[in-house]
């Protein structure tokens, strides 16, 4: 019998030799490397400019402060998601309407976003779903016509297009993860990333408890020709946060930015695998319409109705399972906020994710498939 993860990072020598080399410059925090790493990764999805933080969650905080709505003010996410995208709205004293998801991409159901909409909403966050586009271009008119900002959480891709605009610049800002489950990592870590470089400019202090000069650019001013006594000096004018990413995370993060579009196609052929070798008429069926293009897909899901038979069959086998996710209102803290999601209650019992990660082979795909395939 195989034994087979869920997820696994494909980290080796290319990153521990740059860790290595900041290890030889004796620099690891905020430095040289976050600088390298935010400019590189705006260079690769296509926007403005970047700030790199120590999480999705801290990007996704940050990114709906940089608007200073006023406290009380209702932002739209959808149901089915991780717990940061809601927490986000919470950090920043605002109130969450939870949006039911579409019946097969399983992202903010469009239907739904308008039907839940007041005058008091100010912000929508997308998810795109296990790596699965929103239909951003709907999303991004809808949401023009009503002067709402549009947030991406982009934690479930790195480097995937919807119409050939890489996902994280269709709305005015993008967040990303780079946690270690996910298309890209640095451990933990993450992006946040805008066209508008004004908008980002305040985040780069919040992120560092608020300094409006980091330790890098201080030791900068303090080179040899400096003879000024006042380089210490910073001013604190607003609230922030220990956000920051390190030399370490960026260290690495440029080495896996080198090998995301490899590790992005990797996926595409694994995820081919599976949805070719899927019986038709069994009784798993993949959760999303995979489109294997252009994608960067964070995780395999498929609907399966008898969920907790099929999750007992693959732990049999040696095959790791997980659930993503419970709706956000079935737990205590947001069931204050619940609202009429009726197919994310429905959709959720019957979802699984099964492993997926470049370094699968197709051998243990076909392993898989053949556990999914007699699943009766
Ligand atoms: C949809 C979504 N948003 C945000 C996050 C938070 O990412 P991080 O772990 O980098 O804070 C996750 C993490 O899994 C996620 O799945």
């Amino acid at each position: 019998m195989k034994e087979i993860r869920l997820f696994k990072p494909s980290v080796g020598k290319e990153e521990l030799q740059s860790i290595q080399s900041a290890f030889d410059r004796a620099w690891l925090g905020l430095g040289p490397k976050v600088l390298e790493f935010e400019q590189k990764w705006s260079e690769f999805i296509g926007s403005g400019a970047s700030v790199g933080v120590n999480s999705c969650t801290a990007a996704l905080h940050l990114a709906l402060s940089a608007y200073r709505f006023p406290k009380g003010k209702k932002v739209l996410v959808p149901v089915m998601t991780f717990a940061s995208t809601a927490m986000a709205i919470l950090y920043n004293q605002l109130e969450p309407v939870f949006v039911d998801v579409d019946e097969h991409t399983l992202g903010i159901s469009l239907k739904d976003l308008d039907q839940k909409y007041t005058k008091e909403c100010v912000a929508v966050m997308p998810v795109h779903f296990a790596g699965h586009p929103v239909q951003m271009d709907q999303l991004m008119a809808w949401a023009k016509a009503r002067h709402v900002k549009v947030i991406e959480d982009c934690a479930h891709t790195a480097g995937g297009k919807y119409k050939g605009k890489s996902l994280g610049t269709w709305g005015d800002i993008g967040c990303f993860s780079f946690e270690e489950k996910k298309c890209m990592t640095t451990g933990d870590g993450g992006m946040i990333s805008s066209d508008d470089q004004e908008l980002l400019k305040p985040l780069r202090h919040a992120r560092w408890v608020g300094i409006n000069k980091d330790t890098w650019e201080r030791h900068m001013d303090n080179g040899v020709g400096n003879l000024e006594a006042n380089h210490w000096y910073y001013e604190i004018s607003e609230l922030g946060y220990k956000y920051n990413m390190n030399d370490l995370m960026a260290s690495i993060g440029l080495v896996q930015l080198q090998k995301l579009e490899k590790m992005n196609r990797r996926r595409e052929a694994l995820l081919h695998r599976y949805l070719s070798g899927m019986r038709k008429e069994g009784a798993v069926k993949a959760a999303v319409p995979y489109v294997l293009r252009d994608s960067s897909y964070w995780a395999f899901m498929v609907r399966v109705k008898e969920r907790n038979r099929f999750i007992i069959e693959m732990k049999e086998n040696g095959i790791a399972t997980g659930v993503h996710y419970m709706p956000l209102t079935l737990h205590p803290l947001f069931l204050r906020y619940q609202s009429d999601t009726p197919i994310a209650y429905r959709v959720w019992k019957e979802l699984v994710t099964l492993p997926l990660f470049p370094e699968l082979s197709f051998d243990e795909i076909d392993y898989i498939l053949s556990a999914m395939n007699g699943f009766q």
